[in-house]
């Protein structure tokens, strides 16, 4: 007789080791499958005394049965520890918060530019656009600002050819358009890059924007540009603020003026964004000079208006404390997106 007791305990052990399903199917094979160890018994049967044999018989038939229940249970074991790692490494966290798909934004100066074209069509102005590409004849001579005139020195320009440069204002837009509509009445604003040969600093830059509005009609009093002017920074700044006009100088107006806001950080008290002052330069701005107006073919003597000039980077900048111009343009997403919240 066999060691039954013996051949129990050595399964158990090791369907019990199994630690993994083909580890378990190996166990089966060897002693469930048709040359296996159990069915070795069986066939050792014949040679087993008559007396013994149904003890024998039934003992292996036991040995059967309890090895067949023993790989049942150790499969469900195992494939459930299996599912277990399965679920575990595909879990997910219903409580993470999702992640937003990346959109793009506009510009904080289109947004400037856009939100100044609305408020100019407001106030029934058309919005003209032009060529970065410009003649010399329509940057500078026809803005009264000839080949030899010192005001050429206020402007580094880029030429491409002796007669043709990258725009260094947005005038040039208009001396065209003044060109083109004379001698009718003109009510324009005109947006747009311009270029300079500047190095780049905090508060420099090659490449920036401007907007200038451009009113030409049959006696145009200065104080429309002062309730116009009034208008813009009020709606820009804050319905409190103030203007001023202070004599300065440009070639194609005259009189000409430069345009202070009162600050719209302290109110006029003085701070440091209006070093103290209360207010806060933000334009150049007169009277169309009577030169520019006979250039472009007008009679000044019965059409007069007047011009004024802003930059969009220095509305941005005071409007959102921004204290350098090269953000603009650097397109850094975290910088735009400050801007899609603040709308
Ligand atoms: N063209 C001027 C500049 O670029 C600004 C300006 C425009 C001033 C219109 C007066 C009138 O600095």
């Amino acid at each position: 007789m066999p060691n039954f007791e013996e051949l129990k305990s050595e399964i158990a052990k090791r369907f019990d080791e199994a630690d993994s399903l083909e580890a378990l199917n190996d166990l089966r094979i060897e002693y469930l499958g048709k040359k296996g160890k159990i069915a070795d018994l069986m066939k050792q049967m014949k040679s087993v005394p008559k007396e013994e044999k149904r003890e024998f018989g039934q003992a292996v038939n036991q040995i059967k049965t309890e090895t067949s229940a023993l790989f049942d249970e150790k499969k469900r074991a195992l494939e459930a520890k299996a599912l277990e790692e399965k679920l575990a490494s595909e879990t997910i966290d219903l409580t993470l918060p999702g992640r937003k798909p990346a959109h793009g934004n506009l510009n904080p100066l289109t947004l400037i530019e856009q939100e100044l074209e609305d408020l100019f069509i407001g106030l029934g102005y058309q919005v003209i656009e032009g060529d970065e590409v410009v003649d010399d004849l329509y940057c500078f001579e026809r803005a009264n600002i000839p080949k030899d005139h010192p005001a050429r020195d206020m402007q580094d320009s880029l030429y491409l050819d002796p007669e043709h440069l990258l725009r260094t204002h947005t005038t040039a837009i208009q001396m065209k358009v003044l060109e083109q509509d004379a001698p009718n009445p003109i009510k324009v604003v005109c947006p747009g890059k311009v270029y300079r040969r500047d190095d780049d600093d905090a508060t420099h830059s090659h490449q920036f924007m401007q907007m200038e509005g451009l009113v030409i009609g049959e006696h145009v009093p200065l104080s429309d540009l002062k309730g116009t002017l009034e208008f813009f920074a009020r709606k820009m700044f804050g319905e409190e603020r103030e203007i001023r006009f202070r004599p300065s100088f440009f070639p194609f107006t005259e009189p000409s003026v430069e345009v202070d806001v009162s600050c719209h950080m302290c109110g006029g008290k003085g701070c440091p964004t209006c070093k103290g002052t209360g207010w806060i330069e933000i334009l150049g701005a007169g009277e169309v000079n009577p030169k520019v107006l006979e250039m472009a073919g007008y009679d000044s003597t019965k059409m007069n208006g007047f011009a004024f000039g802003i930059g969009i980077e220095r509305v941005a900048m005071l409007k959102y404390g921004i204290d350098d111009i090269r953000h603009f343009y650097t397109n850094d997403q975290r910088f735009n997106e400050l801007f899609d919240r603040m709308d």
